[in-house]
């Protein structure tokens, strides 16, 4: 199965238009895995779907039969009749991967503008949240919220962007959230563009979790602490990026999975 993912994550990926890219392909396979693994229920959110990318992934590593929430405004490509593009080229991108979306499971609109009760009563307690989308600090203050409030005690939030130079309130947002909730959440793993971070009682598992995957065995981990917590950072080289993206370039795509073994 674990192969068939990493296929997925090497060779589709691409061939959707958006942002996630290996590495924390990889991360997200080896935390909802290791959830799995050891029955930490619970459903999965997104926040920024754009045309699908990450929601894509999500839906291959969870095998078709668990609950995931896709929210967006989907309102790229708006023409003057009020049509956007985005919502019909994500539908179809699902098509066309064999994994079709499931619209009961799609919010349309602003994900400041939503209630807790919206998303459980969809889909009940999530295990894995990824919050990208606005990028502005009211967004991640309003999208954290959510997230804190309607994520399993065993559950994980995905910030993207931290650390972005392009997005710098993504960073303030995401530390204002650790500082205000009292130590109720810790960070324990960061990549280029992402950080994760759990309920506090939990962080030691993930911490474990990241420091023992198999799919993350490529990685330099780094320990660094981030508001008194120990962070696990992994570092990928700039000469394996350079090499992925060389054979990406050059219609290697199935190969480059070798690069991140
Ligand atoms: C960077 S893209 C997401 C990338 C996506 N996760 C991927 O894997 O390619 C940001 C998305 O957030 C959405 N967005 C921006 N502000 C939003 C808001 N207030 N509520 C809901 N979605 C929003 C945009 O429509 C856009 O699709």
């Amino acid at each position: 199965m674990t192969s068939a993912i990493r296929k997925f994550i090497f060779h589709d990926l691409q061939t959707i238009e958006g942002y996630i890219d290996p590495p924390d392909a990889l991360v997200f396979l080896s935390l909802l895995q290791g959830q799995k693994d050891r029955s930490l229920g619970g459903a999965i959110a997104e926040i920024g779907v754009f045309y699908g990318r990450s929601y894509f992934l999500l839906r291959k590593i969870s095998g078709g039969d668990e609950k995931i929430l896709a929210i967006d405004l989907f309102n790229i490509g708006q023409t003057a009749d009020g049509v956007a593009t985005q919502y019909g080229r994500f539908l179809e991108n699902g098509r066309r991967l064999g994994l079709p979306v499931d619209e009961e499971l799609v919010i349309k609109g602003d994900s400041t503008m939503l209630e807790p009760a919206q998303l459980t009563d969809k889909i009940g307690k999530i295990r894995f949240f990824s919050i990208d989308g606005g990028h502005m600090l009211q967004h991640v203050v309003s999208d954290s919220r959510l997230a804190m409030e309607t994520l399993a005690d065993h559950g994980v939030i995905a910030f993207d962007d931290t650390f972005n130079p392009a997005w710098p309130e993504v960073t303030v947002g995401v530390a204002d959230f650790l500082r205000q909730c009292g130590g109720a959440f810790s960070a324990f793993c960061m990549t280029k563009y992402k950080t994760y971070v759990c309920r506090r009682e939990f962080h030691g598992l993930y911490s474990d979790l990241i420091a023992n995957s198999a799919d993350l065995a490529a990685f330099d981990h780094v320990e660094t602490e981030f508001l008194g917590s120990k962070v696990a950072r992994l570092h990928n080289p700039f000469s394996r990026r350079m090499v992925y993206e060389l054979m990406v370039r050059s219609g290697m795509s199935a190969l480059s999975e070798r690069v991140y073994r």
